[in-house]
């Protein structure tokens, strides 16, 4: 379910600047930039949305920090997980009837054994893929022109494969990375399928490199020898902001891309152009009005 919180909007605020996972490594990162966006240019309306109601009060204390008020920006509460929540956040979002700027879907989990959601969704796929397109699919008519969909994938899209009964997966064969994996290349797939059908809104991926978020600890006892090993190698989420603001940015006005810190590339064909595109499609559009 979806609380919200929010004040009148101020009416000088004109298009809507939206990220969800707002209070993760990313997500704040994110926050904090559209905070700073919306703090210079009073048209923006930055949508905050948050699962934990203490993190987002935490958000809250920096976003106001910078200067906005109440009326300047929102807050909401909401957990992916489900589909009704996702569809409530929805109609919540276009009850404000302002035009989206720019929609980032970077809350993401990792679940260390199988679990599903109230529809028998695998919480992976339920978490990191039915949510942020069903969100992007329901949201796609108020983007403005031009305006942008931000979908955060991963690399590790390349080294699995999906089947059709994805979405509800195999308890037998599930493993943290190669589960969370698949639901990044539905993701992908489902990314360039939309740039395809929605030419005047840019849709674009971001992979964020790995990074040293609370997403990479696999609370076992490993952690602390990878605090050493590995950690140091990771990027800063402030580093990985730079492909989410490139993207935002779109200085080259593209879609179907892949954007990181460094670059951006037309996604590759065998993720595109996926055998189960069609299904895919059909699994979100179907039921998303
Ligand atoms: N870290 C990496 O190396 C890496 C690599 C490639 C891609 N990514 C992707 O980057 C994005 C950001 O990840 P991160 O590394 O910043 O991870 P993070 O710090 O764990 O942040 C994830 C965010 O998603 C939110 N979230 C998780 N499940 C949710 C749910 N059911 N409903 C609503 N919100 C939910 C979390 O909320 P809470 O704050 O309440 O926990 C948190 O704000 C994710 O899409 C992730 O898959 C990360």
């Amino acid at each position: 379910m979806v609380i919200e919180e929010i004040s009148e909007v101020n009416m000088a605020r004109k298009e809507l600047l939206i990220v969800t996972g707002a209070t993760g490594g990313l997500g704040k990162e994110i926050s904090m930039y559209f905070t700073a966006l919306a703090a210079n240019d009073k048209g923006l309306y930055p949508i905050l949305c948050c699962r934990n109601k203490d993190r987002a009060e935490e958000l809250r204390g920096c976003v106001e920090s910078l200067g906005l008020l109440r009326n300047d920006y929102a807050i909401f509460l909401t957990d992916l997980s489900s589909s009704s929540s996702v569809d409530e956040l929805a109609t919540r979002i276009k009850s404000l009837n302002l035009p989206i700027r720019v929609l980032v879907n970077n809350a993401g989990s990792m679940f260390g054994s199988y679990q599903t959601n109230a529809e028998g969704i695998e919480m992976n796929m339920a978490v990191n893929f039915y949510a942020p397109a069903r969100l992007a699919e329901i949201l796609a008519s108020i983007v403005a022109h031009k305006g942008s969909i931000v979908n955060v994938v991963s690399l590790t899209r390349k080294h699995v494969d999906i089947e059709s009964d994805f979405l509800k997966g195999n308890p037998n064969s599930y493993t943290r990375l190669g589960n969370y994996s698949k639901s990044k290349l539905a993701l992908s797939v489902f990314t360039a399928d939309m740039a395809e059908r929605y030419p005047n809104i840019y849709i674009n991926g971001v992979d964020p490199g790995v990074m040293n978020t609370k997403m990479i600890k696999m609370d076992k006892w490993f952690d602390k020898l990878a605090d050493y090993l590995f950690r140091p190698f990771t990027l800063k989420p402030s580093q990985s902001l730079e492909g989410i603001q490139a993207a935002y940015q779109n200085t080259v006005g593209v879609s179907g891309y892949i954007f990181t810190r460094k670059k951006h590339f037309l996604m590759e064909k065998k993720t595109a152009n996926h055998p189960l595109r069609q299904l895919i499609r059909a699994t979100i559009c179907n039921s998303a009005k």
